[in-house]
C-alpha cells in the first residue's frame, strides 16, 4: 500500500504507536503537498489527498471528504474505504458537528458520541477535520477506524496543517450546488 507515495509499507488495520505514525504524517506531508502543488480545483485536490492519506494512515478504515453542498449539507466526495453516507445534514453525526461547529471533532469511541451515523457498523474511532475556503467550511475530512481510540490530538494538529496548505487562497471553490431542499429525503443520512 504504498504505490501512490513513498513511505514503507504497512498492513491495513496497523495501529502505529503515537510517534511512529506522527513520523510517517510528517514523512507523506511533503510528498502530498508536492502532488497537489498549484492545482486549484478542489475536486482534484481532495482526490489526491483521499488517496495519499488512505496510504499514509493504516488505521484508517475509511478516509476521505464530504462536501458542502448547501448551507446545512454535507455529500459525499472523493473517498477510499467501504461506502459511505451519499448526505450528512449539519445536525447529523460527526461529520455533521464538524461542520456545524468549523471545529475539529476528534472521537475516541463512536459509541459515545450521540447522532455518530453508522455508516460502518465496525466503526469505532473517528476523526473529523474541516476544510476552510474563503472563511467559510467548504468541506470535512472525515478518516474513521475499526479501532478504539485510533486517532490521537497530535495527529489532528499535523492534519489541520496539512489541510491548510493544500487547501490554499487560490482554490476554485463552487457555489453550493444545491441547497437542503435539492437532496431528497429518502438518500440524506
Ligand atoms: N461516521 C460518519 C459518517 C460518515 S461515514 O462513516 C463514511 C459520521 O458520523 O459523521
Amino acid at each position: 500500500m504504498s504505490e501512490g507515495i513513498a513511505l514503507p509499507p504497512v498492513a491495513r488495520g496497523t495501529l502505529l504507536g503515537a510517534a511512529d505514525k506522527l513520523e510517517r504524517i510528517a514523512e507523506a506531508t511533503p510528498q502530498i503537498l508536492a502532488a497537489v502543488d498549484g492545482e486549484r480545483d478542489p475536486i482534484v485536490v481532495q482526490t489526491t489527498l483521499a488517496c495519499l492519506l488512505w496510504e499514509t494512515l493504516p488505521h484508517a478504515s475509511w478516509a476521505g471528504f464530504y462536501r458542502r453542498t448547501g448551507p446545512r449539507m454535507l455529500s459525499v466526495g472523493p473517498y477510499q474505504g467501504p461506502m459511505g453516507c451519499l448526505h450528512i445534514a449539519f445536525d447529523r453525526g460527526v461529520c455533521g458537528a464538524c461542520a456545524h461547529s468549523g471545529k475539529t471533532q476528534l472521537v475516541p469511541d463512536v459509541n459515545a458520541f450521540a447522532s455518530h451515523i453508522a455508516c460502518d457498523g465496525a466503526t469505532r474511532s473517528e476523526l473529523v477535520l474541516p476544510v476552510f475556503g474563503r472563511g467559510e467550511v467548504r468541506a470535512v475530512l472525515d478518516l474513521d477506524s475499526h479501532a478504539l481510540a485510533a486517532f490521537d490530538e497530535a495527529e489532528a494538529r499535523a492534519l489541520e496543517a496539512l489541510l491548510a496548505r493544500a487547501f490554499h487562497d487560490a482554490i476554485d471553490w463552487p457555489a453550493f450546488s444545491h441547497g437542503a431542499l435539492g437532496t431528497p429525503d429518502a438518500r440524506r443520512a
